[in-house]
């Protein structure tokens, strides 16, 4: 096992009517003064962000507020919080809604107490020093963004989405209502399940073998999170389900699962890119890409793939040829993939790429020719393009 730091500082509120809760716990963190930070209209219809509003009244706290946080959350509504929140002198952000309104408030949070350009620290030109604290009210189980240390921002001119890691955006609450997920459409639930399966795959898919316990947490959760979302697929309501994969969504993304090895992440900029260039949802983006990249790097570590097609896939080993394992390991993951409706080509993605943009991605996804991605294999531009190509 290798060394490792583990810090998960937020506070979960887990539960049915926990977001009454919320004015308390910002008062809690001696704040006063709050953003309000959402996304395009799903909380104003579900009538959630009344009910936030009502919570905050009762204890006193003010506020104010700024929508407009779309999927793949952009740098310029980015600017504008900024420019509220000194303007109004907030110290604090309360995100209500999803992983792009949550990224988009750690990004005003940073971006408030910075002096230079926000962007500069996602080109890692520079790195923060500090940031307003904020909190989250979840309606999604997806990106784990509510407990993470990441926050992805797209920039609209070069269309560029890129993260960036800091201990200083984790949330300091969660408040997490499987309820307040009930009006999810098929399509972000299932999104937001495969999101949750690839950030424990991306820890999951490491050479080092010698991490027993968390390789059994990790197996376990994401079969928890299959078998939720099959259910899930005929009862949308089903509360245990609904809480079952909104607690495995956090526990996927705050560090748990990675501690002790170094991970791959290879799908995850592999559908960045994506989904800067083409707008797609994240987690159907890395449904779409995760068995082409699966058959071109599995060689580089047959017994890790194996062991995943055994004990997550349930697929029987063959002794005779291990490798027949692997692959049938990586067919029964797309047809789960198929069986909750998400893509598992980038033309189901809705995306026909042409060989000029796969060569533009590949550029892009190596930061320009600066770095490779991955930890299973380690790959360039033309092995990232050959991956695109395979999942075109
Ligand atoms: O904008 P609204 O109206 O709220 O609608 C959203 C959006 O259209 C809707 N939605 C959310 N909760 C709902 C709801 N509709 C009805 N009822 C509800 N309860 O769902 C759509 C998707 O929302 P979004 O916030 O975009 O989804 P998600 O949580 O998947 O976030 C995706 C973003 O997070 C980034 C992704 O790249 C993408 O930009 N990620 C962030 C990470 C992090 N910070 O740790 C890690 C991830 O790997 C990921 O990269
Ligand atoms: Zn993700």
């Amino acid at each position: 096992m290798n060394n490792f730091q583990y810090y998960t500082p937020t506070k979960v509120v887990f539960g049915k009517d926990t977001e009454k809760e919320t004015g308390a716990l910002i008062k809690e963190q001696r704040c006063s003064k709050v953003l309000v930070h959402y996304g395009t209209g799903s909380v104003k219809k579900s009538g959630l962000l009344d009910r936030v509003y009502e919570a905050l009244d009762k204890e006193g706290v003010t506020y104010v507020s700024l929508g407009g946080a779309v999927p793949n959350p952009r740098l310029s509504l980015v600017y504008e919080g900024i420019e509220l929140c000194r303007k109004e002198g907030v110290d604090f952000i309360l995100a209500v809604g999803g992983g792009s309104a949550i990224d988009s408030a750690k990004a005003i949070a940073l971006g408030t107490k910075y002096e230079g350009d926000v962007w500069d620290l996602y080109l890692k030109k520079d790195s923060a020093a500090d940031a307003l604290p904020l909190g989250v009210i979840l309606t999604i189980a997806a990106t784990g963004s509510e407990m993470s240390d990441s926050t992805v921002i797209t920039n609209e001119e070069g269309w560029l989405k890129r993260g960036l890691h800091s201990s200083l955006v984790r949330p300091g609450f969660a408040v997490m209502n499987p309820e307040l997920t009930y009006t999810l459409p098929e399509y972000q639930t299932m999104s937001g399940c495969t999101d949750i399966l690839m950030h424990t795959m991306e820890r999951y898919f490491s050479h080092e073998m010698d991490t027993d316990l968390v390789d059994g947490m990790a197996e376990s959760l994401l079969k928890s999170v299959m078998r939720a979302a099959r259910v899930l697929l005929k009862e949308p309501k089903n509360y245990d389900a609904r809480a079952e994969v909104l607690w495995a969504g956090s526990l996927s993304h705050n560090g748990l699962t990675g501690c002790g090895r170094t991970g791959d992440w290879a799908c995850h900029q592999l559908e960045h890119e994506l989904g800067g260039m083409f707008d797609v949802a994240h987690g159907a983006g890395l449904a779409a890409v995760w068995g082409s990249w699966a058959r071109y790097v599995y060689k580089e570590d047959v017994a890790r793939f194996a062991k995943f097609a055994v004990n997550v896939m349930g697929v029987a080993y063959d002794y005779g040829d291990p490798e027949k394992t692997v692959l049938m390991g990586i067919e029964a993951m797309e047809e789960f993939f198929r069986t909750i409706h998400m893509p598992v080509s980038i033309h189901e993605l809705g995306v026909e790429l042409t060989d000029e943009q796969i060569g533009e991605l590949a550029y892009k996804c190596t930061y320009m020719g600066q770095r490779m991605i991955g930890g299973i294999k380690k790959l360039g531009k033309d092995d990232i393009a050959r991956i695109y190509e395979m999942a075109r």
